[in-house]
């Protein structure tokens, strides 16, 4: 049986990554090491929880001595590392939480991971670190025929993107100074169920629902782009799996769109399946303070997976958006626990003597 780590896998991709992992492969053992934060819920996971192939760890990235300890006791042969700070508004208003979880708390993980492997018999042999890391690193796209490829420049332009920009390096540091076996990718805007209501798919279906005024920084004219959720986890699977050694994928779904436009479209699908007569929920819309720094453009070329690997997504923005609003309509409860912290005070209560 082979052993992985996945860092992170209570938040909102991690669950995605860790319920396909611990389904499709029986044979592994999936340890979600997560430490729990506003951003992370078990709820997301109870339909595997009980799965002999699955352990949760509660514990932090930053805690150096913790990692150690467990990288001895359940000796992975694989480390797929989400856990992150993620949500660029925090990142203006705390920057210091980023530097702690996404830069210190990657490098603790390196340590561990290099430490526990060179002390087994084989070595790096058969082991691999895959650091999953996001588009925003590039910076910001003013040309409208430009992409991000792999080759492009670092550029980060926000403490969020600058902390994710600085594990980037440690993790490619490391291949090249210790030989590590590390692989890493980034991707763009994910949305989906289970997504975190601070970010703007799910703050939108939120609001609308609630009839609350639906905040479009600026203009609404940055674009991004879009991806289903569960299609950046099968991408995770083909990277992890089928990545080269030392390589950087980028991942994204060819799917621009202005914020605007897609608050539009939220308003227009929900105000169908609210029976809410038409242009309805369009009135919420209010332009408020722009981002500090906002970021204008980002769109990944994502050749290279779909060519080299054979990775494509498999849902068109409509489809997937209509299956996330559904999935917001039908679980209203965790709409409510998270947004009120309720799930935060009873798995802090659970795990609080462990
Ligand atoms: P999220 O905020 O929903 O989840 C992060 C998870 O990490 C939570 O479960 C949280 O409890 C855990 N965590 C935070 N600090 C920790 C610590 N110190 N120790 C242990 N666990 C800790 O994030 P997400 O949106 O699912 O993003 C996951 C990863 O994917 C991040 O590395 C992010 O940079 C990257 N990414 C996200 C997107 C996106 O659109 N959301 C796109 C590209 C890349
Ligand atoms: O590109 C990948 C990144 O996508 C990930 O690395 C980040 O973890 C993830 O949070 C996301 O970052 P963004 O800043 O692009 O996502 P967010 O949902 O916060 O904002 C999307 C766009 O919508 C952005 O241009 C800001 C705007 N926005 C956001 C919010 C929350 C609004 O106009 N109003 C809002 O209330």
């Amino acid at each position: 049986m082979k052993t992985i780590i996945i860092t992170g896998g209570a938040g909102f991709i991690g669950s995605h990554v860790v319920r396909l992992f611990v389904t499709k492969y029986p044979d592994y053992h999936i340890i979600n090491l997560d430490a729990l934060t506003y951003a992370g819920n078990l709820a997301n996971l109870t339909d595997i929880e009980n799965e002999p192939n699955y352990t949760f760890v509660r514990g932090d990235i930053t805690d150096a001595a913790f990692l150690a300890e467990l990288f001895g006791k359940y000796q992975p042969e694989g480390v797929i590392h989400l856990a992150a700070e993620s949500h660029v508004d925090r990142s203006i208003t705390d920057p210091m939480s980023f530097v702690m979880t996404n830069v210190v708390g990657t490098v603790n993980l390196l340590n561990a991971a290099k430490k526990s492997w060179l002390d087994s018999e084989s070595g790096f042999d058969g082991k691999r670190f895959y650091h999953v890391s996001t588009d925003e690193v590039y910076g910001s796209l003013h040309n409208p025929d430009e992409f991000f490829t792999e080759e492009t420049a670092y550029d980060p332009q926000s403490p969020y993107s600058a902390s994710k920009a600085a594990s980037d390096h440690f993790v490619r540091a490391y291949g090249n100074t210790y030989k590590m076996p590390v692989v890493l990718s980034n991707c763009s805007n994910n949305y989906g169920p289970n997504h975190f209501p601070e970010k703007l798919i799910p703050l939108m279906i939120h609001n609308i629902q609630q009839n609350k005024p639906l905040p479009v920084y600026g203009k609404g004219e940055n674009v991004r782009d879009w991806l289903f959720v569960v299609d950046h986890a099968r991408a995770i699977d083909t990277v992890f799996h089928k990545g080269k050694q030392g390589e950087t994928y980028n991942i994204g779904g060819f799917n621009e769109w202005k914020n605007i436009d897609i608050v539009h479209l939220l308003c227009r699908v929900m105000d169908e399946k609210l029976g809410r007569p038409a242009g309805t929920s369009s009135q919420l819309i209010t332009y408020v303070t722009d981002r500090a720094g906002h970021d204008l453009r980002y769109a990944i070329d994502a050749n290279k997976i779909m060519n080299e690997l054979g990775w494509e997504p498999s849902l068109q923005f409509e489809e997937g958006l209509n299956k996330t609003v559904d999935w917001f309509l039908a679980n209203q409860e965790w709409l409510n626990n998270v947004t009120s912290g309720a799930y935060q005070g009873y798995y802090q209560d659970m795990y609080a003597n462990r």
